[in-house]
Formats: structure tokens, sequence, C-alpha cells
């Protein structure tokens, strides 16, 4: 955005341009079929970021996706999209944080027979001032955004750690995988109002690094990813009513005057925008490439250039 239309939207004259969640898809002749024979699984893959990366998987050849989701509907709305694209899916519908959740994830994974990809994505946002927190507000986001991810790195081993070890005993070298946590600039930077998120985003970069330490041999890498202002509801007004079902209790998303927050993040960016979910999913697939064949261990910042 030139300055003057910077100065414009400041002002309120002109609105940002609105971005869908999943984007729009790629068109046939911009497609790869750089993840073909691989099987990708993506939790949150009904709404936001997940759906962005679930799309684009299947836009670039995955041949299996094991999708999860809280939200059942979402999640059979992207299935049968993805499908479309020529995926097979598997979906798990359930909470990450709930031991029945990550075991139909297991089950779905297993009915795959093999897994290549592990994106761990499901999350949310629960917002509060330090003084204030409840301790359910900090155990929450510590469950979601690092034991979750822990529980199913642990219970996909077999699928993982185990299957690579194998074909390391098999054939001299197991074949590549690719677990990709996601993370957060509050999980690497700190942020008012969110110390159990950044608490739990920050946890899941040592998760992160110790995986790609202990299995780093078998040829799995790890990475994390840790995104700016995304476009999706967690960063929209929160006054737009979005909720998440916690144990059955609806929690408010999005953040408060998030319209005047988002144009300081344009401002703040060197790239002067809001990054789309098609713009963090793009970051998910090239980690999960073969481009990325000797990235482990790193956090990868995708913030339009906020933080250098
Ligand atoms: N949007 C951003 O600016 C931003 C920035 C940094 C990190 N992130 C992270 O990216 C990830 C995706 O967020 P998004 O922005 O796409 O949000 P989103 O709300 O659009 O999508 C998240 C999806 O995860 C699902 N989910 C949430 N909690 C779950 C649970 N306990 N079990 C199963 N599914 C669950 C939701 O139903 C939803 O479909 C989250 O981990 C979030 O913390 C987002």
């Amino acid at each position: 955005m030139q300055a003057a239309a910077r100065l414009a939207v400041l002002s309120g004259q002109l609105a940002p341009a609105p971005c869908a969640a999943g984007g729009p898809a790629a068109p046939p002749n911009k497609r790869s079929r750089m993840f073909e024979g691989q099987v990708v699984l993506i939790t949150g893959a009904g709404k936001g970021i997940g759906e962005a990366a679930a799309l684009m998987f299947a836009e670039h050849g995955a041949s299996g996706l094991v999708l999860s989701d809280l939200d059942a509907a979402a999640l059979a709305d992207v299935a049968a999209r993805a499908s479309a694209l020529g995926a097979r899916v598997e979906t798990a519908a359930g909470d990450v944080t709930a031991a029945e959740g990550v075991a139909a994830i297991v089950a779905a994974a297993g009915r795959m027979g093999r897994l290549d990809v592990l994106v761990n994505n499901a999350g949310f946002t629960w917002d509060g001032v330090i003084h204030k927190m409840s301790p359910e507000q900090w155990d929450k986001m510590l469950q979601v955004h690092v034991t979750a991810p822990f529980r199913l790195i642990q219970a996909l081993a077999p699928l993982i750690r185990d299957a690579a070890k194998a074909e390391a005993e098999r054939d001299g070298r197991a074949a590549p995988r690719s677990i990709i946590n996601i993370s957060s600039t509050s999980g690497t930077h700190g942020n008012a109002g969110q110390a159990n998120y950044a608490a739990g985003k920050a946890a899941v970069v040592g998760l992160t690094k110790t995986v790609a330490k202990e299995w780093g041999p078998l040829n799995v890498r790890a990475n994390a990813i840790a995104f700016g202002l995304i476009d999706t509801r967690l960063t929209r007004p929160k006054e737009g009513g979005e909720t998440i079902l916690v144990d059955g209790r609806p929690v408010a998303l999005g953040i408060p005057g998030a319209d005047s927050m988002r144009q300081l993040a344009e401002m703040a960016a060197p790239l002067q925008r809001v990054g789309s979910a098609r713009d963090a999913a793009g970051a998910i697939l090239s980690l999960a490439s073969e481009w990325s064949s000797y990235v482990t261990g790193q956090v990868l910042e995708v913030n339009g250039g906020t933080y250098m």
C-alpha cells in the first residue's frame, strides 16, 4: 500500500481489502504434483489457515489427507472440497485436547497406513491480562498449543518414527518425513494480553527442536512457523461475535477494535498488508516440501517482515 493509501486507511476513508479464509483455489495450470504419493495430516483443518493448507496440499498432488477439527460441519465441507481436487480424505471430528480426539485422529491416520507430513495447527486464543487471567484460561492454552501437539506426535510415533526406523533398517535410508508445529509471533516475541497463548506458542518451539534432535537421524524434520497477523476469525473484530466451544462453553474469538490494530499492523509490515490464510498455508507447504529437505529445528517467522 502506498503512503497516501495507508493514510487513507488510517483515517477511515478506505477499508482494507477483505480476504476469504481459504482464499481462492489455484487454477489447474498453477498446480504441481509436489506431494504426490504423500499423506498429510492437518489439525484444525476446518477453517482459516488449516483449511487453506488442506486445499493447497490437495492442489499440489497430496494423495491422502487426514483432516481433523472440532467443528464437524466445517470439516466435512473442507473434506469434500479436498476430495474434489483428487485427494483421498479421512476425517476425525473432535477436540485435540481430549484423549478421544487424539485417538480418533490416530485411527484416521491408521486407515491411510502411512504419514509423511504432520501439521499441528489446531488452536485458538483466549486473551486476558495477567492479573485477570483464570486458571482455566491459562491451562486451556497450554493444552491446545503444546500438550495436544506433544500427545499427537507421541501417539503417531508408530507411523512416523517407527516407520522411518524400519525403512532405515531395511533400505539404509528412511523416506523424508516432516512435522510442522504452528507457533506465533506472540510466542517468539510476547504479546500483551496473551500470557497464556504466548507461553503455549513458545513451549511448542521447545517441543519442535527436541523432536528435530530425537528423530532427525531417521530423516524426520521438525520445524515451527510463527505467524504474525493472518486474516482469520482469530484476528477479526471480536464484535463480529465468533465463538468456539471450550468444554461445551462458548469462548469469544477475535480482537476488540481489530480494525485499527490491523491498520497499524499494515503500517508496521514492510509488505504493508495483513497475511491471508493462503499466504500462511504457502509457508506450511514450503517447509513440508522437498525444497526444505535440509531445514529442521527452525522457527520460520511469517509476518510480512514486521519482525526481522
Ligand atoms: N490468525 C493468525 O493471525 C495467527 C497468528 C499466529 C498463529 N496462529 C495460529 O494458527 C493456527 C490456526 O489458526 P487460524 O487463525 O486459522 O484460526 P481459525 O479459528 O480460523 O482456525 C482454527 C481451527 O482450529 C480448530 N480448533 C481450535 N481448537 C481446536 C481443538 N481443541 N480441537 C480441534 N480443533 C480445534 C477450529 O475449530 C478451527 O477450525 C492456530 O494454532 C493459531 O493459534 C494464527
